[in-house]
Parts: structure tokens; sequence; C-alpha cells
């Protein structure tokens, strides 16, 4: 492991688990483990966020691209397997448009992942970026040269591991990269019932379960850790109020852990528990006024009624600076 990506992630453990209420950064789930465990969780019958956003795609992929100055930079952030940016460029590469891949995850993983499948293209020049996406979003600013539109992609409801003022954040830095006439796709998932929506987080086989733990599994691993996995619990929860569903890892006994990776230990009480993700669901509404409210025009907007998830492609207007 790279000493950088070890020392932020020591650097987050000891910051996150010293709050009053202990948390973990979403991002400390995606270790090459950690990612494979959430592409089985993609596969999971209950999980359907990814085969909605899928059948979006195929049905809409080409509106979305239509008419895209070319050549078309397109850039994934949070690269995923590449199956749905595949999706999403079939119709420009049937239609022959010239193309470039700019892929950008804290993954190593999961940019091989997707490289891998974009290798069925063996033309197309398929860059990645193992950062940050605001610092992706800044290297892929600084790389563009000339004419020829960009689309950025933000799919798998990625969105929803954002709080509203860091997504509101975070599409406002997109749109600063963006030039009049290009475009930024963003999947979201929907507010649903709770109990599908539980049923999501806490799947019967147990996955989501083991890509919890394993956030504990790897600081074992990496800072030298001693979580003992059989003391802790996934717990999903819905919380309404915030519109979001929460995973924790609560503990069942009182306990003490060592961290000497991190320089620190941490306490626990029977019962209390580390927040490590929250998935923020959205109306269809709210998604167009995140747009607007950075400047973002709305192309389309389609929704999978089945599964309640939106797919909105949004353009920075020809007449914005
Ligand atoms: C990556 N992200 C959009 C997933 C989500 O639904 O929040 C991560 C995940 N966590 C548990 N299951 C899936």
């Amino acid at each position: 492991m790279a000493v950088k990506v070890r020392d932020r992630l020591a650097a987050d453990v000891r910051r996150d688990l010293s709050r009053p209420r202990k948390r973990l950064q979403p991002r400390c789930l995606y270790d090459a483990l950690g990612s494979r465990l959430f592409e089985a969780i993609c596969a999971l019958p209950e999980y359907r966020i990814t085969r909605a956003e899928q059948r979006l795609l195929a049905a809409h992929a080409r509106e979305v691209g239509e008419g895209l100055a070319v050549p078309v930079t397109i850039v994934e952030l949070g690269a995923g397997s590449g199956e749905k940016l595949a999706q999403l460029m079939e119709p420009l590469v049937r239609a022959g448009v010239p193309m470039r891949v700019e892929l950008v995850d804290v993954s190593a993983t999961a940019l091989d992942l997707a490289a891998r499948t974009l290798s069925r293209w063996p033309d197309l020049p398929v860059t990645g970026h193992e950062t940050t996406y605001e610092d992706g979003l800044e290297r892929v600013a600084a790389r563009r040269r000339g004419g020829g539109a960009v689309l950025t992609a933000f799919l798998g409801s990625n969105i929803g591991n954002l709080d509203p003022a860091a997504g509101l954040a975070f599409v406002g830095a997109v749109r600063s990269a963006l030039r009049p006439g290009d475009r930024f796709l963003l999947g979201a998932d929907l507010v649903k019932s709770e109990a599908e929506l539980v049923l999501a987080y806490d799947d019967p086989l147990g996955v989501t379960a083991a890509f919890n733990l394993n956030v504990l599994a790897r600081l074992n691993r990496e800072l030298g850790a001693n979580f003992d996995l059989e003391r802790f619990a996934h717990r999903a929860v819905w919380n309404a109020a915030e519109s979001r569903m929460e995973m924790h890892l609560e503990s069942l006994r009182a306990q003490t852990v060592e961290i000497p990776g991190a320089g620190c230990s941490v306490r626990l009480l029977e019962g209390e528990s580390i927040w490590t993700e929250s998935s923020y669901k959205y109306e269809t509404a709210g998604l167009r006024e995140l747009g607007a409210a950075a400047g973002l025009g709305v192309r389309g907007q389609w929704v999978d009624e089945r599964d309640r998830f939106a797919l909105t492609a949004f353009e920075v207007p020809e007449s914005a600076p």
C-alpha cells in the first residue's frame, strides 16, 4: 500500500474514532477486498440500484451523448466495474465518435476493473487517476486541450454517500470543471419504502455485513489494529428525518481496541456504534434543484419506477461563463 494512502487512512481513523460520535469515512470501506465485496453487493437481488441504472442506461444512453462536440472526453468519477460506463459509451462508439476516457477513483482495484472492461475497445485511450473526486476533477481539467466536450458521469448513487452540503459542494466542483456545452450525468437512488431500503443494506446472505465489517479487518491488516470482528454487528437503519440509510458497526460489549498504525486506542461501550456510511435517498425534484443550484440546466431526467432510481443529464448552458 502506498505510504500516502496509509497516512491518510491513519489520519482519518485517528480523527474519526476520537469524535464523540465515532465514525469512519465511507472511503475506508474500499480496499481491494471491500471493492470486490461491493461488486458482489451489486449482484444481490435485494440491492437494485445497479440493475435499475443499467436499464435506464440501456434505454437512454444515446440521448445522453447525442450532439456532444467532438472529440468527447468521458470522465467517470467513482469508476466501479466500468460496465455502466461501457453502456453509456456504446452508442458513441457505434457512431464512430472520437473519444478518450478518464477514470477517477480512490481504489486501484476499481480502476483496474474498469480499465479491463474498457479494453474491449483496444484503441480507446483510457487514463486512470487513483485519487479523490476533487483532485481528479482538477487533474482532468488541467489535461484538457482545445475543443470537444466533456461528459462527466457520477453513477451508482455515489452522490448518496455525501451529506447534502457536501453533495452541493461536489456538484459545484463538477460544474466549475466544465465548460458551456459539457454535460454531467448523475445516477441517484430515490426514496422508497423502509422495508425495501433496509433489505438492500442488510441482505439475508450477509454480503453487506461482510462489506461493512471488512473495514475493521482492513484496520487490523493495514494499521495493526486488534478489532475482534465477532464483537461487532452490522446494523442498517433508515433515518427518515434525514432521508438516508445509515450503516453502523455496533459494539456487542464494552471493549478497548488498539490501533498502533494510527497511534491511538478506542474505547467502546456496549451498544455504542461506529457510523461507517450514509446513503442519502433523493426525490426527482431535489436532484433537479441540486443541479440548478450549481448553474446546471436539465437536458433530461429518466426514472425507473420499478426500483425508484433516477438518471439526470445536466448541461452547462451555452450562455454560461
Ligand atoms: C457506493 N454506494 C453508492 C453504495 C450505497 O448504496 O451507498 C455503497 C453501499 N453500501 C452498502 N451497500 C452499498
